[in-house]
């Protein structure tokens, strides 16, 4: 109620409240009309709700935490909860109760239309609900009929979470020294180098492999996708970021709850080349991890950055070989600095030094490489500007946050 309160203030302290819209009126009537009548129903059914739902407190919680009618630190409080599951679900059912009127409507309608909820709880349906009215009401009315008011505060993405430390891993590969007529990327490392600055200010291990072949890039992936034969490493040459340099490999590599790999080479139409100019595409690049049922990675966002000297094609979307990933490569034409490095990877690390102090999620971080590589002077522009892409198939918003080391 507080939240109204303020917002019905606001429109008598304004002039333009004598034109008192269509939409306010309708506005007010969900807020008056329906006030309380919801929470009353919750509180009514309070002790049968609490009988029955203790069957399963594990799933009403995931399904009320899915529906966003949770905050992460009260669903994580909830979680972590000791004690029985009737002590859960009255916490549960009291902590629905305060936040008001709409999550207690949403919880009504999650209780009397998800068919898993029907199912796992069959005695729901023994409930006699005083106010049927209620159901059918759209959730969101009251606050979508205000724009950005009380729904603000009431909408949140769903999240991955990055709770492990470190937060994962951020494998390199970082082609510079070609064989047969392909020349040296000069510039590289300092693409290198800014990813691995980044990426460790953002918690992860950054680890790096110098100079693969096709097939060295090929079994090193394998390698760090199962992480199963750790020996195996040992033939790429690992080195680790410590300390502001590459130096040797510190431990064993672990999953944590991301993982970012970045392939910075020669690019050749939908994938890249070895130091042995033999190809690999983007495709075998990224269904490496796809995972399996007992993957360590399962669930978890895997972000793959692929820079394509020359060029690199194709559309992002054929490169998702499952859900949680994003892809983002360099576009047609790429252009590499040979002492600042590559105009895409430069973009990359400053974007997300920027996007992710202000909490942004990837998504708009990668929008804003694409706007600024893209508005970049060629001179002349021979081949034309330079558009990156992007890619995903993730799930929730992956925020990631510096210093969580
Ligand atoms: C049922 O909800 C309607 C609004 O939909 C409200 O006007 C009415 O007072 C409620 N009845 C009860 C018994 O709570
Ligand atoms: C390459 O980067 C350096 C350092 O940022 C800059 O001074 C130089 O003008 C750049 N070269 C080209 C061709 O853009």
């Amino acid at each position: 109620m507080p939240v109204f309160l303020v917002v019905i203030e606001e429109y008598f302290s304004d002039v333009t409240v004598l034109i008192l819209e269509y939409r306010f009126l309708v506005f007010l009537f969900l807020c008056v009309g329906f006030s309380m009548a919801a929470k009353d129903e919750v509180r009514r059914n309070k002790t049968t709700l609490q009988t029955i739902l203790r069957a399963d407190h594990r799933l009403i919680l995931n399904m009320v935490d899915e529906k966003g009618l949770l905050t992460r630190r009260e669903y994580n409080n909830l979680k972590s909860m000791k004690g029985d599951d009737e002590g859960l679900i009255n916490e549960l059912l009291d902590k629905i109760m305060d936040k008001g009127d709409d999550t207690c409507r949403a919880f009504l309608e999650l209780l009397q239309t998800d068919e898993e909820i029907k199912n796992t709880f069959p005695e729901l349906k023994k409930i006699q609900w005083t106010n049927t009215s209620l159901l059918h009401t759209p959730v969101q009315a009251s606050s979508a009929e205000h724009g950005d008011g009380p729904s603000q505060e009431k909408w949140k993405p769903k999240q991955y979470e990055l709770n492990s430390r470190p937060t994962g891993l951020c494998v390199i590969m970082n082609n510079e020294n070609f064989k047969d007529g392909f020349g040296q990327r000069r510039g590289t490392d300092q693409d290198a180098q800014s990813l691995a600055e980044v990426f460790s200010w953002l918690g992860f291990r950054v680890l790096m492999c110098k100079d693969q072949t096709r097939d060295q890039m090929d079994q090193a992936l394998k390698c760090f996708a199962s992480l199963s034969d750790l020996s195996q490493l040992q033939q790429f040459s690992v080195q680790e970021w410590s300390g502001n340099r590459f130096t040797d490999l510190q431990e064993a590599p672990k999953h944590g709850d991301a993982f970012i790999c970045s392939i910075l080479s020669h690019g050749e139409g939908s994938g890249v080349i070895g130091i042995d100019g033999n190809y690999l595409s983007i495709k075998d690049i990224t269904g490496t991890f796809k995972v399996t049922d007992h993957s360590t990675l399962t669930g978890k966002p895997k972000v793959f950055l692929i820079q394509g000297f020359g060029g690199i094609g194709g559309d992002c979307s054929s490169y998702l070989p499952d859900t949680d990933f994003l892809v983002a490569h360099s576009g047609q034409p790429s252009y590499r600095n040979t002492t600042s490095g590559t105009w895409f990877i430069q973009s990359v690390c400053r974007q997300l030094r920027e996007g992710c102090s202000r909490g942004e999620d990837i998504s708009i971080i990668f929008r804003d490489v694409i706007d600024e590589v893209s508005k970049k002077e060629v001179p002349g522009r021979p081949l034309g500007p330079q558009i990156p892409q992007f890619g995903s198939t993730l799930r929730k918003a992956l925020v990631f946050s510096p210093h969580r080391s």
